[in-house]
């Protein structure tokens, strides 16, 4: 074993000591006594020995058109297959089938930003209408089919979900970019998926100043055939149907109007395709340990009756339950927590447009009051600022939750309880859940009606997930050590991606390759999932994750890839070398900080930072711009050149830096210390205390990669 090693087996025997638990916190009488799953005989249908046939349950909530004849093949291994043989079609699912007995019912009320506009109301038959005008309207005008790609750049406006559908319809896969990330960002994802489609919206609502959107799309375009890929037309959505509200004009021949289009195809209802249940239904792009952003895949049968089967159970919708989620449908959280899931079930869903503390702090407790929500779902970052924002005003406000969610990261214990007690007034359960992008849903959570809560820890595993935590060598590390180690999934589940859209083998090498038993088995038990994040596991069981182990930094909920901010710093043509480093951020989490050495015969100045900032900023968004930029006259590297990212973030978050010996210029790192940290302390930017599971996600920081 190398020195570094043992320095962290002994930093491991001493979280056991000190690691807290919290308390457990327990649900209502009166939730349990209406929750889904309330009958502890549901944890018995899905144990290990009813894999993987325990899913059916999940598929028997979709429609099929023709039911499938293998639940689970493995005979390509790590490259699951779902209900094969089964075929359907996910706009079916979400739409079509709900027409018969509840046509009016609200499928959608939209929320604008400005308090001053009115709801709108989508019910089930105003969206069938929508989503198959469309859907003609792709056939006819775009000419596409499917299996083709379309990339939306899309943001939170009912036009979007109605595109997604519309492409589900005809079998179409589609590709959703946050709508917050830049031109060049979403240009990158529209070569990677090869679309010559790009659906975006002219502007819209973002803390009370209506945005030029458009103006992306001219340079996501740019940057598409700078690198081969040219996309033929652009369809723009009107924030104001009719009226044009962005300044950049429409490029003829390329651009058009959707509102311009529609009226051609008024009244037009195009078949369902019955598509097969492992045939992709959408990329979803997301960071990993390159620059280049990985697609991931999924699929239309196993993804569709995962998101349905959790959004029963775990979010415990009804049918006459009214469901917010806050999440933006750009990310996988409102992809299958805003859009499937809770369409499947036929729910009535609120969609608002803007900041939830736009104009003030109360919004949020208004819109859930008006609206009668008693199903709330947000991330640590967004309760965070809710908190700072005004943490008595829910409170002022009569409305009732019955269910509460948290994702995307860590939520300290001490936000968690506020979350209990001031916006669940402690009526509602908590389900904190842990899942990444590639997951398609849930991965470790607790069933709200029948595992206490604790603060802090997501729950075991969810229905039908067997996690793991391994250590570097593979051995498993035991529940209730209080030792950390890579958290793993021992089986697959319907929701797993199916593989990073043209790299399959980085698909294998990522996820599947660290924990192999056998690349020849054709057996599920030899390929366990890896998720790069780093846990613990308590000895009843729950996981507490402590954040990614690969080079990802994850900033109020968005992963950023550390080599995609490092390109982007490498850009500016000062920069000889970059590395980007999270820093601990009372609001959002982490932030990133960036460390850049200069080529020789530049001097540092606050004009080379400056840029560096907004080459960030326009090459991926406004999410990623460093907090500090930090100019040094080198990196802490290893004898082989690899920069120590873990040494500069122990650095940036005043902890531990390590142990330095085996690094080829040990003498760096102290220089760079003594003056980040100085200026720093003179600035009045210092951490508040680092809770262990903190300091254990800088330590583990990039081990993994
Ligand atoms: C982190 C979001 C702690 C984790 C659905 C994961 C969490 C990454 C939690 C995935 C949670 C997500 N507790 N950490 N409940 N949920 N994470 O792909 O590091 O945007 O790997 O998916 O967020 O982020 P992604």
């Amino acid at each position: 074993m190398d020195k570094e090693l043992e320095g962290a087996e002994v930093a491991e025997a001493q979280i056991a000591v000190h690691w807290k638990e919290e308390e457990y916190y327990y649900p209502s009488a009166k939730f349990i006594a209406q929750a889904n799953a309330a009958d502890p005989a549901i944890l018995e249908r899905f144990r290990e020995e009813n894999f993987p046939e325990c899913f059916r349950e999940y598929a028997d909530l979709l429609t099929w058109d023709q039911y499938w004849h293998t639940t689970l093949d493995t005979s390509n291994a790590p490259f699951w297959k779902w209900f094969v043989g089964g075929k359907l079609n996910a706009s079916y699912n979400c739409v079509d089938r709900h027409l018969a007995k509840n046509r009016n019912k609200a499928a959608f009320i939209w929320v604008p930003e400005p308090e001053s506009e009115e709801t709108q109301t989508i019910t089930y038959q105003e969206l069938y209408a929508r989503v198959n005008e469309f859907a003609a309207l792709l056939q006819d005008f775009c000419q596409v089919k499917s299996g083709d790609r379309i990339t939306f750049h899309m943001p939170m406006v009912p036009d979007l979900p109605v595109a997604m559908l519309a492409c589900a319809r005809l079998g179409v896969i589609h590709s959703e970019v946050f709508g917050g990330f830049s031109g060049a960002a979403c240009g990158d994802r529209i070569v990677d998926s090869g679309s010559h489609i790009l659906i975006t919206m002219d502007a819209y609502y973002r803390n009370g100043e209506l945005i030029d959107h458009k103006v992306k799309a001219d340079q996501a375009i740019e940057r598409a055939a700078e690198n081969g890929v040219k996309i033929d037309k652009v369809l723009v959505w009107q924030r104001y149907p009719g009226k044009y509200s962005s300044p950049t004009p429409m490029v003829e021949g390329r651009d058009y109007f959707v509102e311009d289009l529609l009226p051609e195809y008024r009244g037009r209802r195009v078949a369902p395709v019955s598509m097969p249940a492992e045939a992709p239904l959408f990329l979803m792009y997301t960071s990993g340990t390159t620059a280049r952003p990985k697609g991931c895949q999924h699929s239309t049968g196993g993804y569709l009756s995962y998101v349905a089967g959790t959004s029963k159970y775990y979010l415990d919708i009804h049918p006459e339950d009214t469901y917010w989620c806050l999440a933006d449908i750009g990310w996988i959280t409102g992809h299958s927590y805003i859009v499937y899931g809770p369409l499947v079930l036929g729910t009535t869903s609120v969609m608002y447009e803007g900041v939830p503390t736009y104009p003030d702090a109360g919004r949020a407790w208004r819109i859930a009051e008006r609206l009668g929500v008693n199903i709330f779902h947000t991330a640590p970052t967004t309760i965070r600022m809710l908190r700072k924002a005004g943490p008595d005003e829910p409170q002022k406000y009569g409305y009732h939750f019955k269910l509460m969610t948290t994702v995307g990261e860590p939520i300290e214990p001490e936000v968690w309880r506020w979350y209990y007690h001031v916006v669940g007034k402690g009526e509602a359960a908590i389900i904190d859940t842990w899942w990444q992008t590639e997951n398609g849903g849930f991965l470790g959570s607790t069933l709200p009606a029948l595992q206490p809560m604790k603060p802090g820890s997501c729950g075991p595993g969810v229905l039908g997930i067997y996690p793991v935590i391994y250590d570097e060598e593979g051995k498993m590390v035991e529940a209730g050590s209080g030792r950390a180690g890579n958290i793993c999934i021992r089986n697959p589940w319907p929701g797993i991606f199916e593989t990073v859209w043209g790299q399959p083998e980085r698909y294998v090498q990522t996820y599947y390759a660290k924990y192999c038993k056998n690349k020849n088995s054709k057996d599920w038990h030899d390929w366990p999932y890896f998720a790069g994040d780093g846990a613990t596991q308590a000895a009843d069981g729950y996981f507490r994750i402590l954040g990614r182990v690969d080079d990802v930094i994850n900033v109020a909920g968005h992963r950023l890839g550390t080599k995609e901010l490092e390109s982007a710093a490498l850009t500016v043509e000062e920069v000889a070398e970059a590395a980007a480093v999270p820093v601990m951020d009372e609001l959002r989490g982490r932030a990133v900080e960036m460390y850049v050495a200069l080529k020789p015969n530049y001097a540092a100045s606050s004009e080379v930072s400056e840029k560096v900032r907004t080459a960030v900023e326009t090459l991926i968004g406004k999410i990623a711009r460093p907090k500090n930029v930090w100019i040094v006259p080198d990196m802490p590297k290893t004898r082989s050149g690899k920069i120590m990212r873990r040494v500069i973030a122990g650095i940036s978050n005043f902890t531990d830096v390590g142990d330095t010996s085996t690094l080829a210029n040990p003498e760096i790192v102290e220089a760079i210390r003594q003056r980040v940290q100085k200026e720093k302390v003179a600035r009045g930017d210092l951490p508040r205390e680092l809770s262990k599971q903190e300091l254990e996600e800088i330590r583990r920081f990039g081990r993994a990669e």
